[in-house]
């Protein structure tokens, strides 16, 4: 999590570097700080809070040059304030650094540091790194990236840095492992940063690093690539396709409800180019060039976390249902850990929005290590999950801003019924008829999506009547289980009401004893083999007196007798229906967090992408 950016060119820095925090901010707002280059001195500024409140707090302060590194913070070590709050100094205060990672090894070294002579003043295990350079470069009288190369070779854990130095003006130094960092080319002025989003307003030409390698950012040359080991890279510059139009509201309130009311188109992308216009052939690439893998796989294997983690679970229905391969779904975070069992015709599928998650990067390295061929569906191009698979998908639904997953949620769904899809045609375990009419209505699915959205206004009307609520259940079976829990997952994140999602079987297994009649339970009874089943489920709460909030499929009159509310969408295929179920319920947590006047697009606590374990 945090985000950095650094700007090196002509033009003033600050603004630059506030306008690119703005775009980081997804990644932690707990503090955010900056250090500018102004001829011989440097400047730091930083704060507890916002970036707003760091641009606050240096209105009428000197922010002059042309050179500049900034910060935006998740606190892992050390409480969110003022003095944690990045760039960190180096004891002379010479050397300003920002990191994003953890150094995992930090309290040795801050031991080491301290008998010889250095002063800490936050909690912090980036201020160790920032020491640590110093320390180096003064006790070898060497140059800051050679005293750079040695620290990064010392220390254990994951880091994106970037590094300026008093007096040194003309020069920027960044590294990473392990988290993300791209470096944007312009004319004479060169940008670094967490992601490309604070680059694209100024050039579509990007360099992304490798692990342990250290970039030497000039002013007027070509940045310098070496490895901490000293070995000298040549990367190739890649040309950026995202607009910055795709990094605004566009008239919303916010990006998540900008990204709600944005899958019916970014559906349409991911099956852009993948399903032909007569509906006849779905190719994905990746799936084509490796389709032994995957027909003579005797298991999947699914890693993810979170949302990423929900749609997993519908990808495990759907690769069994249709493939016939059986599949296990884990969290990233247990499978690296718990030394699992893997042969090598395995096949992983990793899946990722951000690309960066550290738990699924870590276990797809255990995978890969342990022989497994892995797959990524990732949607950030040329991320770090993204390079560290052998093939996959991209879902191409653009940059998701929101920390609350919505259209990248779908498109993972959307391009898991593909590839199910894909792998069933070419095992021949599905029938051409059955094929070609799953195919033909997953083509209509954004439509139908369309039309849920219509129902925004009642779904706000709804949301009013349950603000008062501390407690919610969400309930579904089959496919709509995993949605249940995304529901759940949706509303806790932004709106800070606790959420639980069930199989509604399970209720009477124990939750059942929540109900009351202040319990909303939400019920996804669409139209399907599991609809009389739930109906009894919600019969259950009924008799308890919970009120009962119903996912149904349209003309259903018998559920209008049964539940409180009802909120209707179009009938699909059961297969594909979490992707229509689950567009009410993120509208439903989206104005419920609103009207509860939650900051719904930086939900506190949380970031969007999770870089840390
Ligand atoms: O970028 P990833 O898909 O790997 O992220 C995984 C989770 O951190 C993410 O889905 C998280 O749960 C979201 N905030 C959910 O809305």
């Amino acid at each position: 999590m945090c985000g950095i950016v650094g700007y090196i060119g002509c033009r003033d820095a600050f603004p630059i570097l506030i306008k690119g925090l703005y775009h980081l901010e997804y990644r932690g707002y707990d503090s955010a700080g900056v250090a500018l280059a102004n001829g011989g001195e440097m400047n730091i500024y930083k704060t507890k809070g916002r970036v707003s409140e760091l641009e606050a707090f240096c209105k009428n302060r000197d922010v002059s040059g042309t050179a500049g590194i900034a910060h935006t913070r998740w606190a892992t070590h050390g409480e969110p304030n003022n003095i944690n709050a990045h760039p960190h100094y180096s004891e002379s205060k010479n050397i300003a650094l920002i990191h994003n990672g953890i150094i995992e090894n930090y309290v040795v070294i801050k031991d080491r540091l301290i008998q010889n002579g250095c002063h800490f003043q936050s909690d912090t295990d980036t201020e160790v790194l920032a020491q640590l350079i110093e320390y180096i470069k003064e006790l070898n009288n060497i140059d800051l990236c050679a005293a750079v190369q040695l620290a990064l070779g010392q220390v254990i854990g994951a880091y994106a840095i970037a590094v300026m130095e008093k007096g040194r003006p003309d020069r920027l130094i960044a590294a990473r492992k392990s988290s993300p960092l791209a470096l944007g080319v312009g004319e004479d002025e060169f940008f670094i940063a967490s992601d490309a989003s604070p680059i694209i307003e100024y050039t579509n030409k990007v360099i992304y690093l490798e692990d342990e390698e250290i970039a030497v950012v000039y002013r007027h040359e070509a940045p310098k690539i070496v490895t901490i080991g000293n070995i000298e890279k040549t990367r190739e510059i890649i040309q950026l396709e995202i607009s910055l139009s795709q990094l605004e509201k566009g008239g919303y309130p916010h990006f998540m409800l900008k990204e709600i009311f944005d899958q019916p188109r970014t559906l349409r992308d991911c099956m852009r180019g993948r399903i032909d216009a007569d509906c006849k052939q779905v190719v994905l690439s990746g799936i084509r060039d490796h389709k032994e893998r995957f027909c003579n796989a005797k298991r999947i294997i699914i890693l993810a976390c979170g949302t990423s983690w929900h749609a997993g679970l519908i990808g495990e229905y759907l690769l069994e249902e249709f493939c016939r391969i059986p599949v296990e779904v884990e969290y990233s975070s247990e499978f690296r850990y718990r030394n699992p069992v893997m042969y090598p015709d395995d096949v992983v599928i990793a899946i990722s929005q951000s690309g960066e998650t550290a738990d699924t990067l870590a276990a797809i390295d255990l995978a890969r290590r342990a022989g497994a061929f892995v797959y990524g569906i990732c949607n950030v191009v040329g991320s770090s999950i993204a390079r560290n698979t052998h093939s996959g998908s991209y879902t191409h639904v653009g940059p998701e801003i929101g920390v609350a997953s919505t259209k990248a949620f779908t498109a993972q769904l959307m391009t898991l019924a593909m590839m199910s899809l894909c792998i069933a045609r070419e095992k021949k375990t599905i029938s051409e008829e059955r094929f070609l009419r799953l195919l033909e209505e997953l083509n209509r699915i954004p439509d139908k999506v369309e039309r849920i959205l219509r129902a925004d206004e009642s779904i706000k009307n709804l949301a009013g009547i349950f603000t008062y609520a501390h407690n919610f259940i969400y309930l579904g079976r089959g496919y709509n289980y995993p949605i249940a829990m995304e529901g759940a997952l949706k509303l806790k994140e932004i709106s800070y009401i606790h959420a639980e999602g069930y199989p509604a079987a399970e209720m009477k297994h124990g939750p059942i004893a929540l109900i009351d009649s202040e319990m909303p339970v939400v019920a996804i009874a669409t139209d399907n083999e599991m609809y009389e089943k739930v109906i009894s489920n919600i019969q259950e709460v009924k008799a308890r007196n919970g009120r009962i909030i119903a996912i149904v499929s349209e003309n259903d009159a018998a559920m209008k007798d049964i539940a409180d509310y009802v909120i209707e969408i179009p009938a699909t295929e059961d297969c594909f229906d979490p992707l229509l179920t689950v567009i009410p319920l993120q509208l439903l947590s989206y104005h419920i967090a609103v009207t509860k006047r939650r900051d719904v697009d930086r939900p506190r606590n949380l970031a969007k992408s999770v870089t840390v374990e």
